[in-house]
């Protein structure tokens, strides 16, 4: 028997898979695809405190072992998600996360508020959509905006607090530690690399906003390196993302450093690859006489 419980702080999950967020919706798309309570949980599709219709299309766009998207956080907004979709997540059995973006330093506090009210597992502080004007990727590409937007939202709320940091930056390592002093339970990453693809027949960018975050297996070894600097650097959990279409790939990420791992752009292409990899990561764990995932976080050898 293999035990895929992992604990990511004082929470804990049945097993290490998460949905990542906007690749999942709020789950009711993927529920007739397979018994959502097979994961360890689920992050919403990024929120904001005013509803979004996104930006214009084209918005997404196929490219070399990977897509762009701009889609510019379309969602209904938090006050009816709380009220809409959250008691339906919840039904689901597994952990339900919170991803929250904000345009203004305040709303990100001002979200926390309404869901420290909820039964909410957590909350992911979303500092890293490139595609948006003002707040994410900008305030999480500066140490002190991140840190002082993380202080910010853990004086709201006793829920968990992860950060979801850019791979845009110099040093994501220096980021994750700036989320770690402003009191971060734990920090995901990476989100999307910011990429344009090019139409030559036009000569137009493809993506009407001309670029957006590039994600799916090429970003995987940017990620890969990524995650294991960053939980060389902090002691919070580190959750990792980018690039997971199979278990193996997820396997990669836990012996880089990650506790829990996020499977985004692998949900566009195949409905089940959450459920496909957890019953593969099962296997895999059983056939190398590994008793405990979670023993693999961060068991990697050197040279
Ligand atoms: C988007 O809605 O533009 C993507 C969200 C994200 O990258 O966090």
């Amino acid at each position: 028997m293999v035990n895929l419980g992992v604990s990511i702080g004082e929470l804990k999950l049945k097993n290490p898979v998460i949905a990542a967020s906007g690749t999942f919706g709020f789950g009711r798309e993927m529920e007739k695809y397979y018994d959502l309570s097979n994961i360890g949980g689920i992050s919403s599709k990024g929120l904001t405190i005013k509803p979004r219709l996104g930006n214009d299309v084209p918005r997404v766009a196929e490219c070399d072992a990977g897509m762009l998207n701009s889609v510019g956080l379309q969602n209904p907004g938090i006050e009816y998600f709380i009220e809409h979709e959250l008691p339906h997540m919840l039904s689901y059995g597994c952990v339900v996360i919170a991803n929250i973006a904000g345009h203004q330093f305040e709303e990100y506090a001002d979200m926390a508020k309404l869901l420290d009210k909820t039964d909410v597992d957590a909350i992911e502080l979303n500092l890293s959509c490139p595609n948006v004007s003002s707040g994410c990727m900008a305030f999480g590409s500066d140490a002190s905006m991140i840190r002082a937007v993380t202080e910010s939202v853990k004086t709201v709320t006793n829920k968990p607090v992860w950060v979801k940091l850019t791979p845009n930056v110099t040093s994501v390592s220096e980021m994750a530690l700036a989320a770690q002093d402003g009191g971060a339970d734990a920090v995901s990453l990476i989100n999307t690399l910011l990429g344009m693809v090019i139409d030559i027949e036009t000569r137009r960018p493809v993506l009407k906003n001309n670029a957006g975050g590039y994600s799916g297996p090429g970003v995987k070894p940017v990620a890969v390196r990524m995650v294991n600097e960053v939980f060389n650097s902090v002691d919070i959990p580190v959750i990792g993302m980018g690039g997971i279409m199979n278990a193996a790939d997820a396997l990669e990420f836990m012996i880089a450093g990650a506790c829990a791992v996020q499977v985004g752009t692998a949900n566009l292409v195949i409905p089940t690859a959450c459920n496909d990899i957890v019953i593969s990561m099962e296997e895999w764990a059983q056939n190398h006489e590994v008793e405990e995932i979670s023993s693999l976080t961060g068991c990697l050898r050197r040279w």
